[in-house]
């Protein structure tokens, strides 16, 4: 058995880093899974990549802006006609601002806020039917250790991440009664194909990437998607039966600093 046999999962920003991760050991550990993307091209690669590499694995995957809040329900109405009732979520699709807050205007807010908050707290409402009938729904939100350390200059997305943790907090109290755990992951500096562009975009050598990690985080150096994935596979499982409203570092103890 896995350790996520017979569960139905969806994933949202299935086609990133973090999120393909995610949704390669959900797959590999028995559950059906929706990936959920608004990045048609990469989430079509992804689909190829995990097909690929796990035969006869229970996959589908749409392609959807979640920020936009009609797309819940088609999310959830897609999972359930794939699949059958959802009683796994994990809420990951994430963008990034780079304003300072001085200068932050109020159309990057807006997008922001849709995207990396309200998403999840949307997605949530319209699967908490199906999380409470399971009897062990799950739902696990991808945060950032900069919800608790914020720094100068992505002002717009800590303040997105710590929502997150509230958010987080506030559905355990109010779900745990229906048997639904919440809980969520807060990575640091993991390497995704975004870093590699971006670096590559500044013209930034593979030393100047690792350097950035080496005074980063206690570890030193950058996660890779997996280190991210495994935390989130064991949160969705039951072996964390008795977890919930938790706050996991996943940093390599970046918070501490
Ligand atoms: N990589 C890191 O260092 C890091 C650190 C802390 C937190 N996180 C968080 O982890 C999550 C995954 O990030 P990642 O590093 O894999 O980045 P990523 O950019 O590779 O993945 C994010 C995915 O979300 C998708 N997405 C963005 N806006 C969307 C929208 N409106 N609708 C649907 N999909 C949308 C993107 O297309 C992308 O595939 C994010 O929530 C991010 O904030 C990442």
């Amino acid at each position: 058995m896995g350790r996520t046999e017979g569960r139905v999962a969806i994933v949202t920003g299935g086609a990133g880093g973090i999120g393909s991760a995610i949704g390669k050991l959900l797959c590999g550990e028995g559950a059906s899974v929706l990936l959920v993307d608004s990045d048609k091209a990469a989430l079509a690669e992804v689909e190829t990549t995990l097909r690929a590499e796990q035969k006869d694995i229970k996959l589908s995957t749409l392609v959807a802006d979640v920020g936009e809040e009609a797309s819940a329900k088609h999310i959830a109405d897609q999972a359930r006609a794939d699949f059958g009732p959802v009683d796994t979520l994990v809420n990951c699709a994430g963008m990034r601002s780079y304003e300072a807050l001085a200068e932050a205007r109020t159309k990057t807010w807006d997008k922001i806020f849709a995207v990396n908050l309200l998403s999840y707290a949307w997605l949530t409402q319209e699967v908490i039917g199906d999380l409470r009938a399971s009897g062990r729904g799950s739902v696990v939100n991808i945060s950032s250790t900069h919800a608790v350390n914020p720094r100068a200059g992505m002002g717009q997305y800590d303040v997105t991440k710590a929502g997150i943790v509230s958010m987080t907090k506030t559905l355990a109290f109010e779900e745990a009664k229906h048997g639904i755990r919440v809980n969520s992951v807060c990575p640091g500096l993991t390497f995704t194909p975004f870093h590699r562009r971006r670096a590559e975009e500044a013209g930034r050598s593979q030393a100047d990437i690792d350097l950035e990690a080496q005074g980063g985080c206690l570890m030193g150096r950058w996660a890779d998607p997996m280190e991210v994935a495994y935390p989130v596979l064991w949160l969705a499982s039951d072996e964390a039966s008795y977890v919930t409203a938790s706050v996991l570092m996943v940093d390599g103890g970046r918070f501490v600093l």
